[in-house]
């Protein structure tokens, strides 16, 4: 049986890091694309040339024609300007808008059967975005970003209580910004939840941390941002569809009513299966939480809206 085929935009590091993920798990066959000529098919030759060391059969090609999108399986877009110190994601809506949306809409001409994860930021206005450039069902277009704040809020909760990251689990929602919504409620360590484990001004710590956690790493690169957590983050849901595992996790979908949110697109929980986003998990919220979430959505809302001012 042929390798499904999975197209990478973007060969950043955050693009290529995916790539290698892919390969080294051996999910699919890989094309990086990028529109600077040399750079995709360079790290695509040097992962082929580390296959025989790690192992994977894989293929891995570099490309700077988005037509070699053909017959993709699926799509990741990680292709934008990332941010600098002191920008926040929103700071590069119009550059990356121009960006994305022709990569979707050339994915809507030569891959019509694949399902997209956008990773570009600002993630939730780009996951729109590519829906609207592509024209697919709101199933098969997502982005990723709450897989990542969640195991930024994992591994945080680890570091705290110096256990293993293994037995943590944890839910962020809303959209990828500082309006996002980790839901202590539904943390645990073993199925012990965290409030009884770690005290309350910990959490809450632990809470910022997570918020902030992209600027963290942009702030000690300083020429970047993070790649090593997005592209785990990223190829966690690419594995689930591919291998159809029916995973619950939070991801980027448009709401159509659920948690009273109406078109809008913020993170919520879904089983992710061979047909892409297959169910809209509704946790119970507090009142508190669900207004933040819905706080967080309207953000997305008002960038979609200043995005159409600029089209
Ligand atoms: C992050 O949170 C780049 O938005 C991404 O690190």
């Amino acid at each position: 049986m042929p390798k499904p085929k999975v197209s990478v935009f973007g060969a950043g590091h955050v693009g290529a890091t995916t790539a290698q993920r892919i390969a080294e798990k051996e999910l699919a066959d890989v094309v990086l694309l990028d529109i600077v000529e040399g750079l995709p098919q360079g790290k695509a030759l040097d992962m082929m040339e580390a296959a025989p060391v790690e192992g994977y059969d894989a293929k891995i090609t570099g490309s700077n024609n988005n037509t070699d999108v053909a017959g993709s399986d699926l799509v990741v877009i990680t292709a934008g300007v990332a941010r600098k110190p002191g920008m926040s994601r929103d700071d590069l809506l119009a550059i990356n808008a121009r960006i994305v949306g022709g990569i979707a809409a050339d994915v809507a001409a030569h891959a019509p059967d694949a399902i997209v994860i956008v990773v570009t930021n600002p993630l939730d206005v780009m996951t729109y975005l590519a829906l609207e450039k592509t024209g697919f069902a709101p199933e098969r277009v997502l982005g990723m970003a709450g897989v990542l704040d969640s195991a930024r809020f994992r591994a945080f909760i680890a570091m705290e209580l110096g256990v293993s990251v293994k037995d943590v689990e944890a839910m962020v929602l809303g959209g990828h910004g500082d309006s996002m919504v980790p839901l202590p409620r539904y943390a645990n360590v073993g199925g012990v939840p965290i409030c009884a484990l770690i005290p309350d001004d910990r959490i809450a710590a632990l809470i910022g941390r997570t918020r902030t956690g992209g600027a963290e790493i942009v702030g000690l690169l300083k020429t970047g941002s993070a790649y090593y957590a997005p592209s785990s983050s990223v190829v966690a849901m690419v594995a689930s569809i591919l291998r159809d595992e029916h995973r619950v996790l939070p991801a980027c979908v448009r709401l159509d009513g659920q948690y009273g949110i109406d078109g809008v697109f913020a993170g919520v929980p879904v089983v992710l299966g061979a047909g892409g986003v297959e169910q809209v998990i509704e946790l119970e919220l507090e009142a508190d939480e669900l207004a933040a979430l819905q706080a967080s959505a309207a953000h997305v809302g008002e960038t979609i809206e200043k995005l159409k001012t600029m089209a």
